[in-house]
């Protein structure tokens, strides 16, 4: 790589001025644990999600679980997740001791099928949990209809998309309860960092399980956990919530501009379903070829790329049962194909305009020899 090759990384995290000095204008303060930038940030963030109210946490995965919480779910529960995700999905349902229940994506989407979410109801099944992901929302129009004909609950994993919304109607407003992580390679991040929207009775029973089961000191009216965002972790949240609307024309600019030049024929740029905002959290292409000469030849010229998720949640340890005990086979032919398939390329709002031309040029030099 020469000089002008410099790489562009896949994710670039922002830390400015203007977070520092938010961070240290707290520390100052002295008060540094759940205080007023919690409370403001839940205030601001509840803008994104059309007024529901929002709860803080300390990380996605934190959310996740205290929403299954909240709902009640566990031993004896299933929850409908997809295994094209970060395995913090399906752990989150494990947490609460409930069984997953795996169910395939749409191939052009990357997200749960809704006609697959249909077929793996079973008398058990208490919740879906569709993930968003990618920055692209689930079928939820669909997936809610679903729920409302079986009375099952619906947990959003919009930890990858922040903003994106489906016929106008924004992720994290449609289930009884959504998640956000700031996580720092996020759309927008609070070093670590997470969010739950829900309705105000529900919004309770969470700042409930955050804090040992408190709401006035000592006072412990259930079992809880610790899992409380620091006022440093918000006062940064709350300078790049600022920034996101942004951030975000700026990815979807650049996606639109990848989805336009990108011309390799062996190389499929994503798609965005009808009605949708898609905030591309990641840009993500599928090979039809030797995606690992492929990769291997956009690291050489400089271009950051990466694989989510290599191995489909069910192939893991945790959730591999080749034995069939749990008496299951997962037949998740699509959740295959795009594990053996996808690359995610840089579409950070960092990128100039010679950045953008470089990824163009090299993922069409791939050419028909992949
Ligand atoms: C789809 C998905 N769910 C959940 C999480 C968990 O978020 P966190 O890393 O903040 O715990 C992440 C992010 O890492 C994610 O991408």
């Amino acid at each position: 790589m020469s000089d002008a090759q410099e790489l562009i990384p896949a994710a670039k995290p922002v830390i400015d001025e203007q977070e520092i000095e938010a961070a240290v204008r707290v520390l100052r303060s002295g008060r540094v644990v759940q205080g007023p930038e919690v409370a403001a940030f839940e205030e601001e963030f509840s803008e994104l999600v059309d007024g529901r109210t929002c709860v803080a946490v300390n990380s996605g995965t934190s959310a996740l679980h205290l929403m299954l919480m909240a709902l009640g779910l566990g031993p004896g529960d299933e929850v409908i997740v997809p295994s094209f995700s970060f395995a913090a999905s399906a752990n989150a349902v494990r947490l609460v001791g409930a069984d997953v229940v795996f169910a395939d994506i749409d191939a052009d989407t990357f997200c749960l099928d809704p006609a697959a979410v249909e077929a793996a109801i079973t008398p058990r099944t208490a919740a879906i949990m569709p993930v968003h992901l990618y920055g692209h929302p689930a079928a939820m129009d669909r997936i809610m209809a679903i729920a409302e004909k079986h009375a099952l609950a619906v947990v959003e994993d919009a930890c990858q998309a922040h903003a994106a919304a489906l016929n106008g109607t924004p992720v994290g407003a449609f289930g009884n309860g959504g998640t956000f992580s700031f996580y720092p390679t996020k759309n927008m991040h609070s070093l670590e960092g997470g969010m739950v929207s829900a309705d105000a009775e529900t919004a309770r029973v969470l700042r409930l399980l955050r804090n040992q089961g408190m709401e006035q000191r000592y006072a412990n009216e259930i079992v809880g956990a610790n899992v409380r965002m620091t006022d440093v972790s918000a006062a940064i949240g709350r300078v790049q919530l600022t920034k996101l609307a942004g951030w975000t024309e700026r990815r979807i600019a650049n996606a639109a501009h990848l989805t336009e030049h990108i011309t390799a024929p062996n190389v499929i740029t994503p798609k965005a379903a009808e009605g949708v905002r898609h905030v591309y959290h990641q840009y993500t292409v599928r090979i039809r070829g030797d995606r690992d000469a492929a990769m291997a030849r956009l690291t050489e010229a400089g271009i950051g790329n990466a694989v989510y998720y290599p191995t489909p949640i069910h192939r893991l340890k945790p959730y591999w049962d080749p034995d069939q005990k749990a008496g299951r086979t997962w037949d998740l032919p699509e959740t295959e194909r795009a594990a053996a398939e996808v690359v995610s390329l840089p579409v950070h709002p960092a990128l100039t305009q010679p950045d953008l031309d470089r990824i163009v040029a090299a993922v069409n030099q791939l050419g028909e020899e992949l």
